[in-house]
């Protein structure tokens, strides 16, 4: 695997003639890689002809500054990971060069980036455009891998890729969870032995709460029950919880057995901020 670290060196290695003609695949993460990141990245080794990680703590998302501050940073152990996957070239920036003469990357979200994540991480998702539209201005790929764990993100990259004109295809790939249903997240490593025996009860809670929903039941009176439901596990309080339709995530005020339908959470388990979503169905 080839480590590049400034935007001249990627810029280079993406100029070579040997790229002419080969399929490229990119996985943009913030490292602390998981078996989440491994899926992706697997994903993108089987179906292209060379596949891009980045690994960038990217600053601007960060509303929390504690939150920048304690994120993981596991360098060694990510080079590893990425090894034993294949992964062809590994990108290592740092903000200095990566934000060197870029303004950022102006787009209309559609009130996206002010609802559910966005109303409570404010400028989270203009960060996220920010890095991930430099990061395929400078790797150029063909298909680009997100997970759905953050699927409002996917949701928010797929409106830039189609407003800026982009020549990629992204990619959505499946929530990589543990045995006990806990989503796989960089942050379930800030979390302790205690937290971490709790925490599975989002997944368990969202599961059972949203097993066959009935049309007559309103989107409201659930998220309510959620909330009692959460609140009461140990250390649990949940930040909100919203219905929205899978395609373009409106909000629902009722449940439509015709309208694909989400439920994105998220829960503060003691300081750390936990979120997920699930798949509905109607009856
Ligand atoms: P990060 O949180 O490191 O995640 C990188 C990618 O891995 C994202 O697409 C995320 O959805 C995916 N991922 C994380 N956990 C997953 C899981 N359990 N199952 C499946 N996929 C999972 O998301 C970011 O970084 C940043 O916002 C980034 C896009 C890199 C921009 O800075």
């Amino acid at each position: 695997m080839k480590i590049v670290r400034t935007v001249d060196e990627l810029t280079a290695l993406r100029n070579d003639n040997s790229f002419k003609g080969k399929r490229l695949g990119f996985v943009p993460t913030m490292g602390a890689l998981h078996e989440g990141h491994a899926s992706l990245i697997r994903r993108s080794v089987a179906e292209n002809d060379c596949t891009v990680v980045s690994v960038f703590v990217n600053p601007r998302q960060f509303n929390d500054p504690n939150d920048y501050k304690n994120y993981p940073i596991t360098t060694d152990a990510d080079i590893a990971l990425l090894e034993s996957v294949k992964c062809d070239i590994l990108y290592l920036p740092t903000a200095d060069d990566i934000y060197n003469g870029y303004d950022g990357c102006k787009m209309d979200f559609h009130g996206l980036d002010r609802m559910y994540e966005g109303e409570f991480r404010p400028g989270h998702f203009q960060g996220v455009v920010d890095i991930v539209y430099r990061l395929f201005d400078l790797v150029k790929p063909d298909f680009a891998y997100f997970g759905e764990k953050d699927f409002q993100q996917v949701a928010i990259i797929k409106l830039m890729v189609k407003q800026k004109n982009l020549p990629l295809t992204i990619v959505p790939c499946p929530i990589v969870r543990e045995e006990s249903g806990l989503a796989k997240s960089s942050r379930n490593k800030l979390l302790t032995a205690e937290q971490l025996e709790v925490a599975p009860q989002i997944y368990r809670i969202i599961t059972e709460t949203c097993a066959e929903i009935p049309e007559s039941q309103t989107p409201d009176a659930l998220i309510e029950t959620l909330k009692s439901k959460i609140d009461s596990v140990k250390f649990m309080k949940m930040e909100y919880a919203a219905f929205c339709n899978s395609e373009n995530l409106e909000l629902l005020s009722k449940f439509d057995k015709k309208i694909g339908t989400r439920l994105c959470i998220a829960v503060w388990c003691g300081n750390i901020r936990l979120i997920d979503n699930i798949n509905c169905d109607i009856k």
